[in-house]
Formats: C-alpha cells, structure tokens, sequence
C-alpha cells in the first residue's frame, strides 16, 4: 500500500462517490495517477479496476504519465497549426526524443499538445510550466529546450 494513499484515503468513507475528489488528491500528491494507486482506489471505493479508469479517462483533467519538471504545452489551435506548430512539435519531439504524452528518461520535459492558450498574435507558441514562449521557430528548439546530456 502506498503511504501517500494511506493519507488521502483517511479523509474519505471509501464510497463510490467519492472517486473523482480522491482521483484529485491522488493527481496532486503524484502530478499523475499511478496505475497500482489506481487499483488501490478500487479496492478502497468497493468498484472494479476498470471502472475507476473510466471515470479518470473521461476527464481531461486527469494524466496517466508523470510529468517532468519542465511540462511543455505545445499549442495546435487554429492559429498556431497555419504557423506550422506541427513542424514545432515534431521539432521538439526529436530534440527531446520522446514522443507527445511522454517525459524524457531523467524526467526534466514532458510533452502534451494543447488548444489554444490565448495568444494567437504570438503563434506558434507553447507554455513551460506556466510561461507562454512565442513565435518559436524550428531553430529556437534547441535554445528554449536545453538537454543536460
Ligand atoms: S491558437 Fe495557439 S494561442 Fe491561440
């Protein structure tokens, strides 16, 4: 048993209701939600395994890889995908060498799409960890996502 989860399950009954609220705690306590977490949840709330990941997969919300220290969002709305953000993730893809939903091996990046981030002005953009990087071109690549190795 994890002993993170042993904490979280100590504020909840164990009931069926209570799957999403403590899918929340779990993703905060972890960043993403473990798959043998997963099943302790199941254990706990009384419902098959299967069921507790169709409640996770149908929100957005919640991911089911860590994320790495720096979580880069590469935008593919409308304005971002005419600027080519395609050619930008798969630039990025290659630098980092994981694929979009991964997070490199020593866990420094990891990478998801996203819809618009509302500043399609600066297209193509993405987020690190909050912050907006504009207008990347293919040769900022390198520059805005340093590998230590
Ligand atoms: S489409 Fe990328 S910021 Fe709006």
């Amino acid at each position: 048993m994890h002993k993170d989860f042993e904490k979280i399950k100590s504020a909840y009954q164990g009931t069926k209701s209570e799957i999403i609220p403590i899918l929340q705690d779990i993703q905060s306590r972890y960043g993403y939600l473990p798959e043998e977490v997963m099943e302790e949840v199941s254990g706990f709330v009384g419902v098959s395994k299967s069921e507790v990941f169709g409640v996770a997969t149908f929100y957005s919300q919640f991911r089911f890889t860590p994320q790495g220290r720096k979580h880069v969002m590469v935008c593919k709305g409308t304005a971002c995908h005419v600027s080519g953000a395609d050619k930008i993730m798969e630039g990025i893809e290659r630098h980092l060498q994981i694929k979009e939903g991964e997070v490199t091996f020593d866990m420094e990046y990891s990478l998801e799409s996203v819809g618009c981030l509302g500043c399609c002005a600066l297209a193509p953009c993405a987020m690190v960890n909050g912050e907006i990087k504009s207008n990347i071109s293919l040769k900022d690549v390198k520059r805005l996502f340093k590998r230590k190795n």
